[in-house]
């Protein structure tokens, strides 16, 4: 794992990442409403380093076990293919030792006000809307694959069955890392919170189309006093979280060493997923940013980026290169 990281570090320096960033203007502004600003995250997407991790044997086993967890057989039908895994290319996190500006305040992703207004959301919390939120099980995959988000760089238009990182290095508490709010049903206070008489009718919590869900103070409150800080983390180490549990970046990075990881989510095989992955392949063989992302396409001219020469049979179809079957 050092030396991925190294290789990551070396990618990013001598393909002048930074010189790059400078000269672009900043398109995602996904993250701009959320109080601590810009994060320390960087628009990478093909390097060995990442390539190796998202396609290793080891992340196969993990992400298939994580599939399992859910309930995705409904009526004989299959929602998604728990042991068919695609991989959706995310960003690196390089944090540097001192940093106080890149934290993230807490907040959910795939949709924000879609989790009301959408159909197929509406389908899924149909027990917390109807007042049955004891019988709300957010294991249950029905429905998960057919919500449509809102068009916006940066919002995940896949369904995950777990968010989740691995640690390229050693990081703990205090060294900006990550926090959560480990408690998935905590959805059902986010949602029922909205409709209170403290709300105003045309509000919903403060969020915002396009925007991840803003978990904050203000309406919030209660609900983040569940917040914490993730366990020390050793490279190569990986965290997992459900697509509904809030989640936050330490404000402080209070730490001596880099605190870097790179995203890997659990995305099995359904048709929302491969339909994102076709369209994400024809990213992968260009260089470019993936369709999620900001076009920012760095890395289309960089030294040392992944080409399809470089990937195992594996990777080819987790990647929808080739076909599964
Ligand atoms: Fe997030």
């Amino acid at each position: 794992m050092k030396d991925l990281n190294e290789n990551l570090d070396k990618y990013v320096l001598e393909n002048n990442y930074f010189e790059d960033q400078k000269k672009k203007i900043a398109i995602d502004k996904y993250f701009s409403e959320l109080k601590s600003g810009k994060p320390q995250i960087f628009g990478l997407y093909w390097s060995k380093a990442q390539s190796e991790i998202r396609h290793s044997k080891e992340m196969e086993t993990v992400k298939k076990w994580l599939n399992n967890l859910w309930n995705y057989n409904f009526e004989g039908k299959n929602i998604f293919d728990p042991n068919r895994e695609l991989v959706y290319a995310d960003r690196v996190r390089r944090r540097e030792p001192g940093d106080d500006t890149l934290g993230l305040s807490p907040h959910c992703d795939a949709g924000s006000i879609e989790r009301w207004i959408d159909r197929a959301y509406q389908k899924i919390y149909s027990d917390i809307f109807s007042d049955n939120f004891e019988n709300y099980n957010p294991f249950e995959a029905k429905y998960r694959d057919e919500t449509i988000e809102f068009e916006s760089p940066a919002v995940a238009h896949v369904f995950r069955t777990f968010q989740g990182w691995t640690a390229l290095t050693e990081q703990g508490p205090n060294d900006g890392t990550l926090q959560l709010i480990p408690i998935a049903k905590g959805m059902s206070y986010v949602l029922t919170r909205a409709l209170l008489d403290d709300v105003p009718e045309n509000e919903l919590c403060g969020s915002k189309a396009g925007k991840a869900l803003s978990i904050n103070e203000k309406y919030h409150s209660l609900l983040i006093e569940g917040l914490v800080s993730i366990p020390k983390m050793n490279p190569g180490d990986t965290i997992w979280w459900h697509p509904d549990v809030v989640h936050a970046v330490e404000e402080k990075h209070q730490g001596k060493n880099y605190s870097n990881v790179i995203y890997v989510g659990a995305t099995p095989y359904c048709k929302k997923n491969i339909d994102y992955i076709k369209k994400q392949s024809k990213k992968f063989i260009e260089g470019k940013s993936p369709p999620d992302f900001a076009p920012e396409d760095y890395e289309v001219n960089y030294k040392g980026r992944v080409t399809a020469n470089d990937l195992s049979e594996l990777a080819k179809k987790q990647l929808g290169l080739v076909d599964w079957n």
